[in-house]
């Protein structure tokens, strides 16, 4: 590695930029420069969350990955060097395969003009990535810094409760104190429509057909940039 070379990755591939310019943020460099455009440029100047992304960084000293969600309107591109960064294409899509986030969100009708979908997205899946259990004011923290102009976020919230301890999926909230994914869900009426008697309307998704979402599988940090 040259010491004038900016090095990181997206995506899960390696960038290697000779010339980066030291005024051009991450999400110019996204959005012109590889042509990942899922990251949306609102407010252009941290308020919105249009644009976030999510970036990791091994920790030495904690012997772990931290994952953390950046406005990549705001973040200098020279300041990636030796991380890795994730873009909304990087975690799914229609053509392969939608991931968890992407699915509960669509589902639980939380996208209407879809422009601030994408940094929701990638604020729910850099939560997830650090904590696969997250509480419910863990997740209004993680989504502090994301505005959305339709939806008066209520959808969003609801669809993203079920990652939730109390959704039932971390915390035994299915059936009989099990899993909801596999023996229904005893919160699932109160997901839907926020009524008790789900004879009275037809709710609007089902929390239990939901993808399950499996830490497991989630796409590793570049052991390259462990060694560097
Ligand atoms: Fe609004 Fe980046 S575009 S926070
Ligand atoms: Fe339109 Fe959120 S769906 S801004």
């Amino acid at each position: 590695m040259e010491a004038d070379q900016l090095v990181f990755f997206v995506n899960g591939k390696k960038i290697v930029e000779k010339n980066a310019d030291p005024e051009m943020t991450l999400l110019t460099y996204l959005r012109r420069k590889l042509g990942l455009t899922g990251a949306k440029l609102g407010c252009g100047e941290g308020g919105c969350g249009a644009c976030t992304v999510m970036v990791s960084h091994y920790a030495p000293r904690q012997q772990r990955v931290l994952h953390s969600s950046v406005n990549a309107c705001l973040a200098p591109v020279c300041s990636l060097h030796l991380s890795a960064v994730t873009t909304v294409e990087g975690i799914g899509s229609v053509a392969r395969k939608l991931h968890p986030v992407q699915e509960r969100i669509a589902r639980a009708h939380g996208s209407q003009c879809g422009f601030c979908t994408p940094g929701m997205v990638m604020s729910m899946y850099a939560l997830l990535r650090n904590n696969p259990c997250p509480d419910m004011s863990h997740l209004e923290d993680a989504f502090q810094g994301n505005l959305c102009r339709c939806t008066g976020y209520r959808p969003i919230l609801e669809g993203y409760k079920s990652f939730t301890t109390e959704g039932g999926c971390c915390g035994g909230g299915g059936k009989e104190g099990g899993c909801c994914l596999t023996n229904g869900n005893k919160a699932d009426e109160t997901l839907t429509n926020g009524n008790e008697d789900p004879g009275e309307s037809e709710p609007l998704f089902q929390p239990s057909e939901f993808e399950p979402f499996d830490p497991t599988q989630e796409v590793i940090y570049p052991p390259e940039l462990m060694a560097l």
